[in-house]
């Protein structure tokens, strides 16, 4: 039995697997209408979500499969104290595959040891998000063709923004990926990080100023600063608007730049930029869905 914590703990050939299978499911989604056919996901979600858990839901319906689960842990007997290892024994008796978000970092791996079933990591606190990532690396391939030779600016909450953890651990295993850091001093990106890039020789340099570096980008990723991770309202408050993409910034970046971001936005991408062909963070949404079509099928050791 196999789990999903972090996108390591795929090689690179089995994501360009993993990958290869989500294309084919989006250009034959007829082919597998039926695989998932009386297999049921738990989706345990202890914090707020809308993409990651509806796209969850919508792979397995869309998989011929059924969802149970909670999307507010005080809707759950975590409310009571149960314990995430009880619960997920529980889980184990009822779902065939479970994807679980939590607030804290390391919850959804203390499920897996416990576990029965295959867990899925479907965000936890500041620290992974494999699914995002994973989300994000079919985008690029998608859409531009490679998974190599990029320089590719993060931009906003590097601190405690975990989609970004996740997508600099996957990429620094391609070739030729250099990293700019666009974020205030108070948002950096963690030391472990550019310690990890240091070691293994990969360029990156921080930045505070978008304007003065979005030309040199062929990817970027925006992210939004991220309130419930603060300790202190007025230091968010502060921050939450330091950077906003518009259109006069768009002029300044290359004509096949593709700009992508997790989502949700607040205001660090302005409207205006949606009508932008380089506006990508809406397909990313529904590469989103195919790659977690492609996840639960391997994960449950399904092929078509
Ligand atoms: N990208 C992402 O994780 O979105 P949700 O928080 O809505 O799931």
């Amino acid at each position: 039995m196999r789990h999903l914590m972090s996108p390591l703990d795929f090689s690179i050939e089995e994501l360009s697997d993993l990958f290869d299978l989500a294309e084919d499911i989006e250009k034959n989604p007829a082919k597998y209408a039926h695989a998932c056919d009386g297999k049921k996901l738990a989706t345990c979600f202890y914090e707020p979500s809308t993409r990651t858990r509806l796209s969850f839901e919508t792979a397995m319906i869309n998989l011929g499969g059924s969802v149970i689960g909670f999307s507010d842990a005080g809707s759950s007997s975590a409310a009571k104290g149960e314990s995430v290892s009880d619960t997920i024994r529980v889980i184990s008796c009822f779902a065939d595959i479970c994807a679980m978000r939590h607030p804290k970092e390391g919850a959804p791996m203390v499920a897996a040891e416990k576990s029965s079933i295959p867990v899925i990591n479907a965000g936890d606190g500041g620290h992974q998000h494999p699914t995002q990532t994973l989300t994000d690396l079919l985008t690029i391939r998608a859409l531009k063709g490679r998974l190599n030779h990029f320089t590719i600016g993060l931009c906003g909450d590097l601190k405690f923004g975990r989609t970004v953890h996740s997508l600099i651990n996957a990429l620094v295993r391609y070739d030729n990926i250099k990293f700019i850091f666009i974020s205030p001093e108070e948002l950096r990106i963690p030391d472990y990080i550019t310690d990890m890039l240091k070691q293994n020789s990969i360029p990156y340099k921080e930045v505070i100023r978008l304007e003065d570096t979005i030309a040199d980008l062929d990817l970027l990723y925006m992210t939004r600063v991220q309130k419930e991770r603060f300790f202190n309202e007025e230091d968010y408050v502060r921050l939450k608007d330091f950077y906003i993409l518009d259109r006069a910034k768009m002029s300044l970046a290359k004509e096949d730049m593709l700009v992508l971001h997790p989502l949700p936005r607040v205001n660090e991408i302005s409207v205006e930029v949606d009508e932008d062909k380089r506006a990508a963070y809406f397909k990313q949404v529904q590469y989103g869905v195919y790659v977690r079509m492609a996840l639960i099928l391997t994960l449950l050791g399904i092929r078509v």
